[in-house]
């Protein structure tokens, strides 16, 4: 695909199946992931790839996540955490393995991974398949990152859930580049 078009129309899908992206894909969304901005070459991002009976080990994990640190938590909501791995064929965890740097505070070693993540996204959608970007309670509150056995100095910063997309795709927006662009001749 185009490479402009292919930026202009990546679009987020919620409804997600199979195919997902084979093994040989993969590897070029990960070249692709590890083609982002990234100062000092410190390498920050890393990546857990799910799928298969992974879904289920995830969902443990979400479950018993929610089940220690959610409150008010309803056999309703508890069931959302339970489900919300298959939703995809295929989910990216995103983790930021942060390093002490003189140069390179964490927020820019979380930025180098969050452009980690639009490569992805933007080379799986080149592929034929889309992603949809989540957080929600399973990200930045609590210590997700132990329930993965990962340590304190690696931060989850998301979930890509992936897979083809199906069902009516949303219309994407129209944006007027002058709402949010200003020019200084
Ligand atoms: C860091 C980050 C976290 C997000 N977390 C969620 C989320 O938890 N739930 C959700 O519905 N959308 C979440 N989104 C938004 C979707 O991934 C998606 O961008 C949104 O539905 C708009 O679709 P679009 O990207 O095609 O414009 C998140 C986006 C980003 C960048």
């Amino acid at each position: 695909m185009d490479a402009i078009k292919n930026l202009l129309t990546r679009n987020a899908s919620s409804k997600l199946t199979m195919p997902m992206p084979s093994s040989e894909q993969m590897q070029i969304v990960y070249q692709a992931a590890l083609r982002s901005p990234d100062h000092a070459w410190l390498r920050p991002s890393s990546f857990i790839e799910v799928s298969g009976k992974g879904l289920e080990k995830l969902s443990k994990i979400f479950e018993k996540y929610a089940k220690e640190n959610v409150p008010d938590l309803t056999d309703e909501k508890l069931a959302k955490y339970r489900e919300a791995p298959f939703r995809a064929p295929m989910i990216i965890v995103l983790v930021c393995n942060i390093q002490e740097h003189p140069k390179v505070p964490p927020i820019e070693q979380k930025l180098s991974t969050a452009t980690a993540a639009q490569n992805i996204l933007l080379a799986l959608h080149a592929m034929g398949f889309a992603g949809y970007w989540r957080t929600g309670k399973l990200a930045f509150h609590g210590d997700i990152e132990s329930h993965f056995g990962l340590e304190k100095h690696q931060a989850i910063l998301g979930y890509l859930y992936v897979g083809t997309p199906t069902g009516k795709q949303k219309t994407i927006p129209t944006m007027q580049v002058e709402e949010y662009v200003e020019t200084w001749n």
